[in-house]
Formats: C-alpha cells, sequence, structure tokens
C-alpha cells in the first residue's frame, strides 16, 4: 500500500465533489440528518457506502468483528442511543456477510484470546439455533446460514434495547437484517419476521 497514494486520491475525491458542488464541502460542515444506522462486519471487504451506494451523511455507519450487538458493549449501545435517541433514524440494518472470518472462527475449537468472549456471542447463536444447524449436513451451507442466523439474533438484541423499544412507541422505526452475498456483490433481505419472533419472547425483554 503506497501511503502517498491515499493522499492523491483524496485530492481528487475532492476536486471531483467540489466540481459537482462548490459549496459540497461548507454543506456537509452544517450536519447530519442520516435516516439509516447500519450495524455491520468490519471486514474490509464489505465497505458499507460502497455496497449500499451512499453518500456521506446519508448513513450512521458502526463496524465490528461479526457485526454484533452486545448489550454490555458500550461502543455499539452509545451509537445505538445516539442514531435513536438524537439522530432519530427511521431504519436500523444489521448487515452480515457470508465468509464473515468471526463466524468461522466461531464454528472451530480455537483458543483466539480476546477474541474468545466477543466470538462466544455468537457460539451462544449457534447453541440457540443447534437443532436447525446441526440438522445441515453440508459445512458450507451449515456456515451460511449461522451467518443468517446471527444477524437474526443480532436484530433481536436492538429490540431488547431501551432506545428502540421507547422509539417504537413513539415512531415508526424498522429493523432490517440483511447479508451482504460475497459471491455475487448481492444485498440480501433475509425477511425476518420480527413480529411472530417476538410474540413470544417480548414478554421476557419488554422494558417499556
Ligand atoms: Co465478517
Amino acid at each position: 500500500m503506497n501511503f502517498d497514494l491515499i493522499f492523491e486520491k483524496n485530492k481528487k475525491w475532492i476536486a471531483e465533489k467540489l466540481e459537482i458542488d462548490p459549496s459540497y464541502f461548507e454543506k456537509l460542515s452544517k450536519g447530519q440528518k442520516p435516516e439509516i444506522l447500519y450495524i455491520g462486519c468490519s471486514d474490509s471487504r464489505v465497505t458499507a457506502e460502497d455496497i449500499l451506494g451512499a453518500n456521506p451523511g446519508e448513513i450512521f455507519i458502526h463496524r465490528n468483528i461479526a457485526n454484533m450487538v452486545i448489550s454490555i458493549d458500550l461502543n455499539v449501545m452509545s451509537v445505538i442511543n445516539y442514531a435513536v435517541r438524537h439522530l432519530k433514524v427511521k431504519h436500523i440494518v444489521v448487515c452480515g456477510h457470508y465468509e464473515c472470518g468471526g463466524v468461522r472462527a466461531s464454528l472451530e475449537s480455537v483458543d483466539l484470546g480476546l477474541l474468545n468472549p466477543w466470538l462466544r456471542n455468537i457460539r451462544d447463536v449457534y447453541r440457540l439455533h443447534y437443532q436447525e444447524l446441526d440438522a445441515i449436513e453440508d459445512n458450507q451451507k451449515r456456515f451460511n446460514r449461522l451467518v443468517e442466523l446471527n444477524v437474526q439474533e443480532q436484530c433481536m438484541n436492538l429490540i431488547k434495547t431501551a432506545a428502540v423499544q421507547e422509539a417504537y412507541k413513539e415512531r415508526v422505526l424498522t429493523v432490517h437484517g440483511w447479508v451482504f452475498d460475497i459471491y455475487s456483490g448481492k444485498i440480501v433481505d433475509l425477511k425476518i419476521d420480527f413480529p411472530a419472533i417476538l410474540s413470544e419472547i417480548m414478554k421476557i425483554y419488554k422494558l417499556i
């Protein structure tokens, strides 16, 4: 990686933006009003703005290993709180991706030190869905399904937060579970049936 090239590319990007709109950065500096909070994986191949075709100012983004929403992670919880309570986003997207290294590692018997407690959350997803997952004979298919179920569980973790429950009562907020299909570049909407899943368990997690 040529670091000088990064600064060259930056200059080119500035010129391109100013050519379209001379006051581009002046407008950008005024503030943000994104309608979407995107929670995705840190994987370098899954570039949020790129795959969504989004411009600066359009999406509030949080990325971590395996797109996790963990209740004691101050980082993701701060992002969710700010996006929902202050920016008042209308949509929250959890976007996983096939061939996720974090999900793959959670399927292996390996001690990864500091990563163990993080990945244990994915192992817990496996435990919650082990009957379905163990019934899948093909290793690749089981891996892909765990990626999808992990997205589903992280969406559920969002709905367990007071910020999201409060927003649900006050206005329209939609949670979406997606997977980036790294084999084709397509975004796949998992069309998770939240009302059906939540009808059984919401009594446990209801805060408001
Ligand atoms: Co990943």
